[in-house]
């Protein structure tokens, strides 16, 4: 597997490889990959000649120091899930001064209110973090494609508009949301659950089911309120937020409108470790 660790090699080996014409595919990570990564590298493998994946754990999206401390983190164990995907996959794997030359600090942008919600309003700064990382992984590459999961799909959507605003040129593809056979969305995160709890957590992805059950029929005040019963009855959990939201713009909505998106959005506490999920609702 080529490993490439700076911005230098990176640079030659793209250099080298643009000769012929040859779309390049790009899928950004933070490692400790699941099944839900492969599934962005095997689409970008089936979609493109060359396809990057980074793995790096970018310290300033992290709003909790704890949870970057805690992220876990095997180079070695990513590079053997990546061999199936062998020979069209390259890693890039950059230390952190490869990235960050003087101060560790995310750059500043106007991401229209889409940072202000959900994610963004439990996690300060975050997604400046997301869209400085994000931004200078393109401006390194220069994809053709770039993959992104749903189930980040704030993040999703502040990548388009990033895309969009400072003209970047590549597309960004969106891929659906992985789960475990319980119905928990994967995450890297996951593996700091207790068996037990791992198990329990299906009932985030079922509590998001019934909510898409119920917004057929019922109001939106109503599931709300019956979603915040369900976790205030369950002491394995803590909900941060579930919110119904329109799919573009991510405001929470009080009543629906027709030829509107909608979505349901949830952040939970297990033990310690935060969970997100999300849902079409129509
Ligand atoms: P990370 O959490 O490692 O996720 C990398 C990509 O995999 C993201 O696009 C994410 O949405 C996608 N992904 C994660 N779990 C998934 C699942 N269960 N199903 C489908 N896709 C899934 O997201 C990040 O890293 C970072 O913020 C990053 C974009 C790399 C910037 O640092």
């Amino acid at each position: 597997m080529t490993t490439i660790y700076t911005r230098d090699e990176l640079r030659n080996f793209l250099e080298a490889e643009r000769a012929q014409p040859w779309q390049l595919g790009l899928v950004p990570t933070m490692g400790a990959l699941h099944e839900g990564h492969l599934s962005l590298v095997e689409r970008a493998v089936a979609e493109n000649d060359c396809v990057i994946v980074s793995i790096f754990v970018n310290p300033t999206q992290f709003n909790n120091p704890e949870d970057l401390e805690k992220y876990p983190q095997n180079l070695e164990a990513d590079l053997d899930m990546l061999k199936p995907f062998l020979p069209k996959v390259v890693v890039f794997a950059p230390a952190i001064d490869e990235i960050y030359a003087e101060h560790v600090k995310a750059d500043n942008y106007d991401l229209g209110g889409l940072d202000q919600v959900m994610e963004g309003a439990y996690r300060e700064g975050h997604f400046e973090g997301v869209a400085t990382i994000v931004e200078t992984l393109l401006r390194l590459t220069s994809p053709n494609r770039a993959y992104f999961g749903e189930k980040d799909y704030q993040q999703l959507l502040i990548i388009k508009k990033l895309v969009k605003d400072k003209d970047l040129g590549v597309t960004i593809c969106p891929c659906p949301i992985v789960r475990e056979l319980n119905g928990l969305a994967m995450s890297s995160r996951n593996t700091r659950l207790s068996k037990r709890l791992r198990e329990r957590s299906g009932i985030i992805y079922k509590t998001l089911q019934s909510a898409r059950e119920q917004f057929g029929t019922e109001s939106v005040t109503r599931i709300v309120d019956w979603v915040q019963e369900v976790f205030k009855k369950d002491p394995d959990f803590k909900l941060e937020y579930f919110s119904i939201a329109d799919a573009n713009t991510l405001s929470a909505i009080k009543s629906k409108n027709e030829n509107h998106d909608y979505r349901a959005f949830i952040a939970v506490y297990a033990e310690d470790i935060r969970l997100i999920d999300n849902l079409a609702l129509n």
